[in-house]
């Protein structure tokens, strides 16, 4: 069975990506990662995008704290 990938939100930080992953930016470079955990910005400060570089902890970025569940097709 394929390992699935998961994706992890942190307080005010990145996505943290673990598992595989192929990564394409808009422009259709390809990003590979030996990494098993990949952390990608969230806040769009970082030098280093798509990656975080910690830059959010010198911005005071700040995010939703929590997802937000879709409702169940009521509009
Ligand atoms: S989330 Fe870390 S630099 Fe943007």
């Amino acid at each position: 069975m394929a390992e699935a990938t998961k994706i992890t939100t942190l307080d005010n930080g990145p996505f943290l990506v673990t598992g595989p992953v192929l990564l394409t930016d808009a422009a259709g470079q390809q990003f590979h990662s030996e990494r098993e955990t990949i952390a990608l910005c969230r806040c769009g400060a970082s030098t280093t995008k798509p990656f975080c570089d910690g830059t959010h902890g010198k911005i005071g970025f700040s995010a939703a704290e929590r997802a937000v569940k879709e409702s169940s097709g009521q509009a």
